[in-house]
């Protein structure tokens, strides 16, 4: 089984061609219906391109970062992401990203692998 599944993943990259851009986790899923990845790319919310290890509310120039957001003064390591992407509400009080959170923890990792290989 897990062969055939790993012939099946070769064969799928094989037909999208996909060895420049990383592929977007499963999970990430969830995040396109506010996010782009693109540079510059704002939609409901930031562009994520370059996210990961920026200072938070900075990088996605344009955007309207709440006050909450811009004003939090940390920045995107493995762990506030990690923090950030559970429990978006309660890691940053009063920001305005309105997402339940992502709660299985394996999720997270990729998804935060994912952030990394947007630059
Ligand atoms: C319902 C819309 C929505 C969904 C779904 C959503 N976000 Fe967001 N996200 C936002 C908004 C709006 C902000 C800006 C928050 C602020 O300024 O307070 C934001 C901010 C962020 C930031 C901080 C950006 C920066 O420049 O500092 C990250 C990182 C992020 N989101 C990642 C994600 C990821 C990863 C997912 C999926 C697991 C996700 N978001 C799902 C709307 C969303």
């Amino acid at each position: 089984m897990k062969a055939r599944l790993a012939v099946a993943a070769i064969v799928l990259t094989a037909i999208t061609g996909a060895a420049s851009a990383a592929e977007a986790p499963a999970a990430f899923a969830a995040c396109k219906a506010c996010h782009k990845v693109e540079a510059g790319a704002n939609a409901i919310g930031p562009s994520l391109f370059g996210v990961a290890g920026a200072k938070a509310g900075t990088v996605a120039a344009g955007f309207k970062y709440s006050p909450a957001m811009a004003g939090w003064g940390k920045s995107w390591d493995d762990a506030n992401l990690a923090a950030y992407l559970a429990n978006p509400k309660d890691s940053i009080p009063g920001n305005k990203m309105v997402f339940a959170g992502v709660k299985d923890p394996a999720a997270v990792t990729a998804i935060i692998e994912y952030l990394k290989t947007l630059k």
